[in-house]
C-alpha cells in the first residue's frame, strides 16, 4: 500500500516536473511555516520563483498562541494547502525515548531537545511532499546553524527526489527588507513583540541564544528563561517524586499512571517550578564554532537522572561500560543530523536491548535546581543486599577474596619486578625523622 502511493507520488511529481520545463511553473514545494515572519515572507518568496506552496505546520509541543489560526493565515498568505500535524507522540515515541534510553547528553549537558525535532520535521515535510507531490521542500534555517544541516541531510536520506530549498539562506534580506516584502506582498505579520532572542521549544524543552547571550561574560538575564524558576526563588519545600519506569520508559509518577505527553508536561511544571533543569553552555558547533546556548529542560533532566540511577541496579557493569560510550556516540550523531546513519540505527538495537532490565522505580528530590536521586527499587535489580551487606546477613564469600587477589594482580607483580627497584620515596616528605 504504502509503495503504490510512493510510485502515484512520484508519478504526480515527474508530471509536474515536465509541466515545469513546458511553462515556467515549477510544481508544489512544502514549506515548514511556524507563522513567524521569515517563514510568512518565504510563501510569497517562494511564489514569485514558479512554486505553489504548501505549508506544514508541526506541533511538537512548543509553546505558541498562533497554532489554532496557522492554517487560515497561511492559506491568506498564499499557500495552496495548509497541514498541521500533531507529531507529539512521534515525537516522544521515536526520538524522545530512544534518547532517555540512550541518556543522551550533546558534550555531557544538552537534552537535545532542538535537535531531536530537526529529522522528525524533515520527515514531516517529505511525508506531505510525497502525498502532495511535491517537487521540493522548503525549510526557514539560516546558512549560519546546525538546524539547515540536520534537515537537509535527514530529507535528502528520506527522498533524495525531492529537492530541499532554503529561502532564508538564500535571499539575503535583513529583518527591515523581510518586513518591507512583506507589507509590499500583504503579508500578515505576526503582531507580537520580538523577543531579543531567538527561541526553539518543544516538550523535551527550550532553547535560547543570541542578544546578551553572546557575551559568555554576561550572566542570562531573567528574560531569557521562560520554563523554570530561578533556583534561588524556588520554594524552600522540596518536592518529592517517584517515577516508574517500564523497560527504560516512564510509566507513572508518584504512582500514577500517565500518557506520555501527559507525563511529560507535568514534569516539566513540577521541575520547573523548582528550579530544576536550567543549563548555561558553550557548545561546539557542527559549524566549526562555539556558540553559547540556554536550555531549560525540566523533565529531560529529571527523566535523565533518575533513569540513569535505575539502570546502576538493573544493568552489568560490563553492559553499562559499553554503553556509556555508546551514549555519547549517540548524542553526537543526533547533534549532527546523523539521525537516520545506520550507526544510529545499530546503537538503538544496542540500547533497546539493554533496557529489558530497566523496569521499577526512582524516588527524585527536586529542591532549589537540582535533582537527586533518594532512592531507587526494582524487581530485576541485580543489586543484591546479602552481598553488598557489612551487617547481619552476609552471604560474601570473604575467603575467596585470597586467591582473587593473587590472580587479579598477578600481571602487575610480575611488571614490577622486572621494572620497578629500590625502595619507596616520597618527594616531598622529610624521611630525617625515620633516621635515628
Ligand atoms: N544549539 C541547539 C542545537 O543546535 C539549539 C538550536 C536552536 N536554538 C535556538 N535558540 N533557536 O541543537
Amino acid at each position: 500500500m504504502a509503495v503504490k502511493k510512493a510510485a502515484k507520488a512520484k508519478k504526480t511529481a515527474e508530471a509536474t516536473a515536465a509541466h515545469a520545463v513546458k511553462t515556467g511553473h515549477k510544481g508544489k514545494v512544502v514549506l515548514a511555516y511556524s507563522g513567524g515572519l521569515d517563514t510568512s515572507v518565504a510563501i510569497p518568496w517562494l511564489m514569485e520563483q514558479g512554486y505553489d506552496v504548501v505549508t506544514m505546520t508541526a506541533d511538537v509541543g512548543q509553546q505558541a498562541d498562533n497554532m489554532p489560526e496557522i492554517n487560515e493565515k497561511a492559506v491568506k498568505t498564499g499557500a495552496v494547502s495548509a497541514h498541521m500535524l500533531d507529531l507529539r507522540e512521534e515525537m516522544i515515541e521515536n526520538y524522545i525515548w530512544p534518547g532517555l534510553k540512550a541518556n543522551a547528553l550533546y558534550e555531557g549537558v544538552y537534552p537535545l531537545n532542538s535537535a531531536y525535532s530537526r529529522p522528525l520535521i524533515a520527515q514531516a515535510l517529505i511525508y506531505i511532499a510525497q502525498a502532495e507531490g511535491a517537487v521540493a521542500i522548503a525549510h526557514g534555517c539560516t546558512g549560519k546553524g546546525q538546524d539547515q544541516v540536520r534537515i537537509e541531510v535527514c530529507a535528502n536520506a528520506l527522498d533524495p527526489s525531492i529537492e530541499v530549498l532554503a529561502p532564508v539562506r538564500d535571499w539575503h534580506m535583513t529583518r527591515e527588507q523581510e518586513m518591507e516584502y512583506a507589507e509590499r506582498h500583504k503579508v500578515p505579520v505576526p503582531i507580537t513583540r520580538q523577543s531579543p532572542y531567538s527561541l526553539d521549544d518543544n516538550l523535551w524543552g527550550r532553547s535560547c541564544e543570541c542578544g546578551v547571550l553572546e557575551d559568555p561574560w554576561n550572566k542570562p538575564p531573567k528574560d531569557a528563561y521562560g520554563l523554570t524558576v530561578d533556583p534561588l526563588e524556588a520554594p524552600d519545600k522540596p518536592a518529592i517524586t517517584e517515577i516508574t519506569f517500564d523497560k527504560g520508559v516512564p510509566v507513572a509518577v508518584d504512582g500514577k499512571k500517565m500518557k506520555s505527553i501527559k507525563l511529560i508536561g507535568a514534569l516539566n511544571k513540577l521541575a520547573g517550578a523548582h528550579g530544576i533543569g536550567r543549563i548555561d553552555m558553550i557548545e561546539n558547533r557542527l559549524v566549526g564554532f562555539k556558540s553559547r546556548e540556554v536550555y531549560e529542560c525540566p523533565a529531560a533532566v529529571t527523566l535523565i537522572t533518575a533513569h540513569r540511577a535505575l539502570e546502576s541496579i538493573t544493568i552489568s557493569k560490563d553492559v553499562m561500560r559499553v554503553k556509556s560510550d555508546l551514549e555519547k556516540k549517540f548524542s553526537e550523531l543526533a547533534y549532527e543530523g546523523y539521525w537516520f546513519s545506520p550507526l544510529m540505527q545499530a546503537i538503538q538495537a544496542f540500547v533497546d536491548s539493554t533496557q529489558e532490565s530497566v523496569s521499577g522505580t526512582v524516588r527524585v528530590r527536586l529542591y532549589k535546581g537540582s535533582a537527586v536521586v533518594e532512592g531507587m527499587k526494582s524487581d530485576s535489580a541485580i543489586y543484591r543486599h546479602d552481598l553488598a551487606t557489612y551487617s547481619e546477613g552476609d552471604m560474601f564469600d570473604h575467603s575467596a577474596s585470597v586467591g582473587f587477589i593473587k590472580v587479579w594482580g598477578l600481571p602487575i607483580k610480575t611488571w614490577t619486578q622486572a621494572h620497578r627497584k629500590g625502595k619507596v620515596v616520597f618527594k616531598s616528605v622529610k624521611d630525617s625523622h625515620l633516621k635515628p
